[in-house]
């Protein structure tokens, strides 16, 4: 099997770059399946605290689903798709390290989609934006409707997933569709490495007890998110992390973290 998605690590940083220059790094059926099995792998490592999603190439993070392939695909294929899209791509938003979509150029359709299901967004100057879907009869069909309308609000998100217009890298931030703009598209994958420094370098816990809270309150009624938010900082109130934290302040010195 052809190696369509790579992964390099730096400490506790994953890279995960899809490597399909050539398609536009568009999502085949075997590159959503190489995401699936590469996320589970880094799931079940705890030394992953950051996981970076990139695509290679100067023009595209990922021009969605690969058009080229679904002229073949039967509707029954087309339906197992989207149960993939879902089923191989949730780690992005489940594991216990934070997702960083790095978006190095066009994040269309499905492409937009997967940097939607992670947690944060940093984008190249020149990245465009769109779901084009309705314009081909379809709709968003990769979690996009949903993880749109809680990100941005019911009517920016109509506006987009409506009339389907591209936006560029100023416009997505001002949206709050992506957290930031790297300065050029060299400086995009340092910047996002500086950018999540502290995460990858904190307190595991808390990181961690941070994560899942504020991940609860997309899907808990308040007074549930509450109480979820109450025992992850128990989990936290019992760490030695946090007694070190305390004492490091004390002495005037960094924190040395040990995730207990
Ligand atoms: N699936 C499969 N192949 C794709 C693709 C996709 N989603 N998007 C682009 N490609 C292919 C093109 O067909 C072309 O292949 P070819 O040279 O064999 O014809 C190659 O990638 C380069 O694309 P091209 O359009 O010439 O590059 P560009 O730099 O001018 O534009 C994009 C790049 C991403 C802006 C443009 O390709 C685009 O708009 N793609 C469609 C994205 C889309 O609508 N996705 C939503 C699907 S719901």
């Amino acid at each position: 099997m052809s190696e369509l998605v790579r992964l390099e690590r730096r400490a506790a940083v994953a890279i995960v770059t899809i490597d399909r220059p050539e398609r536009m790094n568009a999502l085949s059926w075997a590159t959503v399946q190489q995401l699936g099995e590469l996320g589970r792998e880094l799931a079940s490592d705890p030394g992953v605290r950051v996981c970076v999603v990139t695509g290679a190439g100067d023009k595209a993070f990922c021009a969605g689903a690969d058009l080229k392939e679904r002229q073949g695909m039967s509707r029954g294929q087309v339906r197992e798709m989207l149960s993939a899209y879902r089923s191989e791509l949730a780690w992005l938003e489940k594991s216990d390290f934070v997702s960083v979509a790095a978006i190095n150029g066009a994040a269309l359709g499905g492409g937009l989609e997967l940097a939607l299901t992670c947690d944060l967004r940093i984008a190249a100057p020149l990245a465009v934006f769109g779901l084009p879907e309705t314009a081909l009869g379809i709709i968003p069909g990769a979690g996009g409707t949903q993880r749109i309308a809680r990100l941005l609000g019911e009517s920016r998100a109509l506006d987009l997933v409506l009339t389907g217009r591209r936006i560029d890298s100023s416009e997505a931030l001002a949206l709050g569709l992506v957290n930031r703009v790297a300065p050029s598209a060299e400086q995009l994958l340092d910047c996002a490495l500086k950018w999540l420094e502290p995460v990858a370098e904190g307190a595991p816990l808390a990181q961690r007890a941070a994560l899942s809270a504020v991940r609860a309150a997309r899907r808990l009624p308040l007074d549930e998110g509450l109480d979820f938010e109450r025992a992850a900082y128990e989990r936290c109130l019992d760490s030695a992390d946090r007694d070190e934290a305390l004492l490091a302040l004390s002495e005037k010195r960094k924190p040395r973290f040990q995730g207990k």
